[in-house]
Parts: C-alpha cells; sequence; structure tokens
C-alpha cells in the first residue's frame, strides 16, 4: 500500500520546504519569487540552487536536481523514500499512516536489528570468560574498558558458527544474515561466520543505527582489517567510523583520521570529535556528510607518503564545500595513535592549535619533492608553488604565499606575481573554453541531470513542452486523443506525462510531494528543471499542436545527425548575434 496521497500533501504542508531546504542550505539571494543557494548536491561559487515556495519545489540549474521536499530529504539526508517520509514526519509531529507495503522497508528493519543483535553478541562475547584474547589486545592497545563500552566494541570468536547459532535462536534466517554480510557461503554451500578471531568495531550511523562491522585481526596477520561488503543498509561511501559520536562534540571541529584504532584512541585521550572513513580515502559523499556537523576539519592522517597523498585529496574536495582545513602532521610517530602514546594528549593539543593551514602544507609538500639547491630544482617547484598560489580564491592569500614562495627560491616578489597571474590568465581562458563546449546544442537540449539522456534532442524538447503545458493548463488535453507512448521518444517524459495525465483525470492531487510518490527521483528532478523553462499558455492550443507535429514527424524521420546539430548550433549563435 503506497502511501496516501493527502497524507503526502498534508506532510509537505506543514513542512514548508524553504523552511525545510534552510536547515541546510544557506538561501542567500532572491529573485522574483525564487529564492537562491549554493548547491548542496554538486560543488559551486555562485547561487545556482533555486527554491520556489509558491511552487513548493526545489531545483538546481547547474546539476539538475529537484523535486518535492521529500526528494530533497531523500538526497541531503541519504533516505529513502519512506524513511525520508518519516523524517519530515518527525519533523512536523505527524504519524504515517500504517501500511503493511515497501517489502525493502521491512527488510532493511530487520537488518538493522539484526546488526544491532550482532553487536550485542559481540559484546557479551568480549567480556565473557573466553574473550580474553581480545580484551588483552585491546589493553595493549591501551584502549580502556569505558571506552571499549562508549564505542560498543566487541569481539569475534575464533571459531566457524557461534554467530550464526546466535542469531539464529534470534529468529534470523540464514538469508538474512547472509544480506547483512555476517555470513560467508563455503564451497559445499554451507554458511560460516564471517568475522572470526577479530576485534570488533560497529559502525554505527548518525541515526545510532549499526550498519556494518569492521574487525580487526588481534596482532600482526592479513587482512589487518575486515569490513562489511555493502548491504541494503550499508554503504562504505557514506558512513564515517566514529561520527555518531563526534556529531556531538563541542569541540568546533572534526578530526579525520586514517585508522578505526587512531579514533578510538583520540576518544580516548579527550577528542571525541575524530572519525576515520573506512579504509577508502575520503569520498565525496563523506565529505558532505561531514560539512553538516562542522565547519572545520583537522587532517591528522598517518605519517607516511600514503597518508600524505590521501591529505591531498582530502584537501581538494573539503575546499569544495568552503571547509576550513587544517593537516596535521604527527612527527616522529606513524599515527595519531602512535603519537599520543609517546608524547601524550596535550601534545596533540598544541598540534591542533598551531597546526599548519592547508597552504602551508601543500607548500611544504611540493618543495619535498625538490632540491631547491639546484636550478632545476627551484624552476620545479616554482612551477608547482605558483599553481597553487594561483588557486588561492583571495588576492591577500596570494600575495602573502606568493611572498613566501619567492623567498623559499631567492627570487624576488615581482617575479613569483607575474607568474600568479599568468597562470590565472591561462586557467580562466581555458574555463571559458569549457563553458562553451559545455554549451553546445546536445548538451543543451539534454536534461542537466547525467543518470537521463535524449534519444531525439528535438522530439524531447517538444514532449517538455507538452507536460508544460499539462500542468498549466490540463483543459487543452481534455477532448484530445493523445499523445501516446508511440509519440514519445523519452520513455520517462512518457512516464511523467502519463501520470500528470491520469492524475488530472482521476481529480488526483499533482502536487510535487504527492507526485514524488509515484515518480522515480530523477524523473522528479527532470519534471523540476521542465517547469522551469518558460511557456505561454495564452496560445496553448496552437503551442500543443505544433509540439505534437513535431513529436510526430520526428517519429517518421531519422534523428538528426551530430552533424545536423552542429550546423543547428551554428545557426542559432549567429541569430543570436544578429
Ligand atoms: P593499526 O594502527 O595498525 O592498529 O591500525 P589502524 O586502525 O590505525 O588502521 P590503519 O591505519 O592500518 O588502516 C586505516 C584503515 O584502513 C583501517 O581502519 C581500516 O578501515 C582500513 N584497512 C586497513 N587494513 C585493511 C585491510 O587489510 N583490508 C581492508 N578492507 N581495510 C583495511
Ligand atoms: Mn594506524
Amino acid at each position: 500500500m503506497p502511501i496516501p496521497d493527502s497524507f503526502l500533501q498534508e506532510l509537505a504542508e506543514r513542512n514548508p520546504i524553504e523552511e525545510v531546504v534552510a536547515e541546510y542550505v544557506p538561501l542567500t539571494k532572491r529573485s522574483g519569487q525564487n529564492l537562491f543557494g549554493l548547491c548542496p548536491f554538486h560543488s559551486e561559487k555562485t547561487p545556482s540552487f533555486c527554491v520556489s515556495p509558491s511552487k513548493q519545489i526545489y531545483h538546481c540549474f547547474g546539476c539538475g536536481k529537484g523535486g518535492s521536499v521529500i526528494n530533497f530529504i531523500m538526497d541531503i539526508e541519504n533516505l529513502p523514500f519512506r524513511d525520508a517520509v518519516e523524517f519530515l514526519a518527525r519533523r512536523a509531529g505527524l504519524t504515517v499512516p500504517d501500511d503493511g507495503g515497501d517489502p525493502g522497508r521491512g527488510r532493511r528493519e530487520r537488518l538493522y536489528a539484526l546488526n544491532r543483535d550482532a553487536a550485542r553478541f559481540f559484546y557479551e562475547q568480549l567480556v565473557a570468560p573466553g574473550g580474553e584474547p581480545a580484551r588483552e589486545y585491546a589493553a595493549r592497545r591501551g584502549i580502556s574498558p569505558q571506552v571499549l563500552r562508549r564505542f560498543g566494541l566487541g569481539y569475534a570468536p575464533d571459531t566457524w558458527d557461534s554467530l550464526i547459532k546466535a542469531m539464529k535462536e534470534r529468529g534470523y534466517t540464514e538469508r538474512e544474515l547472509s544480506d547483512a554480510g555476517l555470513v560467508r557461503h563455503g564451497r559445499g554451500g554451507g554458511l560460516y561466520d564471517a568475522f572470526r578471531g577479530r576485534l570488533m568495531f560497529p559502525v554505527i550511523d548518525v541515526r545510532g543505527q549499526v550498519v556494518a562491522f569492521s574487525g580487526r585481526i588481534l596482532g600482526e596477520g592479513e587482512p589487518k582489517y575486515l569490513n562489511s561488503p555493502e548491504t541494503p543498509v550499508f554503504s562504505k561511501s557514506h558512513q564515517l567510523f566514529g561520527l555518531n559520536l563526534a556529531k556531538k562534540s563541542k569541540s568546533g571541529y572534526i578530526i579525520l583520521v586514517e585508522g578505526n584504532i587512531d579514533v578510538v584512541s583520540l576518544h580516548q585521550a579527550g577528542f571525541d570529535s575524530a572519525v576515520a572513513s573506512l579504509g577508502t580515502s575520503l569520498t565525496p559523499e563523506q565529505a558532505r556528510l561531514l560539512s553538516r556537523y562542522t565547519q572545520e576539519i583537522v587532517i591528522a592522517y598517518d605519517a607516511d607518503e600514503a597518508g600524505r597523498k590521501a591529505a591531498q585529496r582530502a584537501i581538494t574536495l573539503l575546499d569544495k564545500l568552503e571547509l576550513r582545513v587544517k593537516v596535521l602532521t604527527v612527527q616522529g610517530a606513524k599515527d595519531p595513535d602512535e603519537f599520543i602514546k609517546a608524547r601524550g594528549a596535550d601534545a596533540f593539543r598544541l598540534l591542533i592549535e598551531g597546526s599548519e593551514n592547508h597552504v602551508d602544507y601543500r607548500l611544504d609538500t611540493a618543495k619535498s619533492k625538490y632540491d631547491l639547491g639546484s636550478d632545476e630544482g627551484k624552476v620545479g617547484f616554482l612551477r608547482e608553488a605558483t599553481g597553487i598560489v594561483a588557486s588561492l580564491p583571495s588576492a591577500v592569500e596570494r600575495e602573502v604565499y606568493g611572498a613566501r614562495v619567492a623567498e623559499l627560491c631567492g627570487v624576488s616578489d615581482a617575479a613569483v606575481k607575474s607568474e600568479v597571474a599568468r597562470v590565472r590568465r591561462r586557467r580562466s581562458a581555458a574555463e571559458r573554453r569549457t563553458l562553451e563546449r559545455e554549451q553546445r546544442p546536445t548538451r543543451i537540449s539534454q536534461p542537466q541531470l547525467k543518470s537521463i539522456a535524449y534519444k531525439n534532442p528535438r522530439s524531447a524538447a517538444a514532449e517538455e513542452g507538452v507536460i508544460r503545458l499539462m500542468c498549466l493548463d490540463p483543459a487543452l488535453f481534455r477532448s484530445l486523443e493523445g499523445p501516446g507512448e508511440e509519440d514519445f521518444s523519452s520513455p520517462e517524459l512518457w512516464r511523467i506525462f502519463s501520470a500528470l495525465r491520469r492524475r488530472t483525470e482521476s481529480g488526483e492531487s499533482l502536487s510535487p510531494a504527492a507526485m514524488s510518490g509515484e515518480l522515480s527521483p530523477d524523473e522528479l528532478s527532470l519534471l523540476t528543471g521542465i517547469l522551469q523553462k518558460p511557456e505561454s499558455v495564452a496560445n496553448g492550443t496552437r503551442a500543443l499542436a505544433d509540439y505534437i507535429g513535431i513529436m510526430r514527424a520526428e517519429r517518421s524521420a531519422p534523428p538528426p545527425s551530430e552533424e545536423g546539430v552542429m550546423e543547428m548550433w551554428e545557426r542559432m549563435k549567429k541569430e543570436k548575434r544578429g
């Protein structure tokens, strides 16, 4: 049973989109009736993310994402439809009507419960007499019993089926154990525990649900860590170990480290905002997640070359979200855990307070690659360093760091300055060229959304027009046969059109919130994009006939060749100029 339209509509009314969005995105600009801000779904410097309080939709002119308040929550909170509805219902104090439906949801609820029970089981094993090896290992790593409890760490015994047995007793099926990634299939078809003889770190999401596990071998051995596979409740690139605790920290920054052990060890030393990405380098999704909880990130990766490289990549991602980034180098230790053990928490705090900002860090990294005693070394470093300085957005920063580069190489400030200016000019020319390329007609008439491509842009443009008219003036269609599925070149546009038409004819709601229960997020994004384009209903009958005419002609004619499209583009450009 789908959620009734009437409830979705009430939900949307009680969660005005401009209010909900403003909790995530500062809407700084107003243009007509619309509010604008920086799009949270792609990186940009000028606001193209638009919220329309009157239409109750959002739409990004940059990346094409859009939809109702429900779609917004699905995207930004990374929740499936049902969960987003519940999220908004909680926000507005409503109760979602019961349903026996959405089997996916019931299944996910079971997996959350299974993971929670498994975490409990592992913890019981840790404190039971048989948990000695894990307790001893934790003690050897200096992890206190309180911290073990705070993180809910556990022990997966070194047997083949203790978890399977315990979970079956609690009523979970083999299928569920397998879906949760807690078991493996043997060659003979039998099942065995995936985690054996490991110290277990439950991965807990920001809502407090156990979504996965990361298991460290007790001592030396390969693989050092075993992580849960991707499951219906776990996507590695969207989670950070420790964020469930770090999000509550009062420190004002989040410390990003590599290892689970570093997270635990930092918390124990009083740094309660440490998180680790799960063995991957930081992903864009994780960066976005972080940006919801803090404006400043302290990167404390391992001191090796891999750590340095990972830090560079993380800086690039975090920069795009305009987060302040500090990088610290744990000199004389391999990682933050070792640093704290050797030098103490106060030394680490000093490191954070005095830690270099990332421009220094990048310049230092560049410097370490060259021999500044030689001329080639100097030239190489200068080339790289001016590139770094040129990418700084503020003129003051360019001035300050430019001077530092000049000093390091023993050349004049002016020389560095003119080189930086040259790099900037070259870059903006290159940017202009890309922009022009991106605005070719096949792009213009394609949806901005990357996941949908029109096979026949000319017909699709007419199909979009039909959809706009359907929304603006449904009466036009009342006595009309068609257009039918065979007239549409784009299956997505057909789905949208037929949903709109069916709803109009049966008197159902066309509100974006109600539609988001029926159309996919991509389809709804497409629809909001279509509705942003101008359409006049003054000559609706005529326009509709034209659109349908184009669609039918296109069905009988082959789509224009790439060359034809280019000619059209050139012509359009000329017309624009002329
Ligand atoms: P130690 O300090 O050596 O005890 O471990 P650590 O927790 O600091 O981890 P380390 O810095 O070695 O690795 C960073 C992260 O990468 C770990 O927390 C894991 O998430 C992941 N990782 C490390 N080794 C492996 C491995 O063998 N397999 C997988 N899948 N992930 C790993
Ligand atoms: Mn480590």
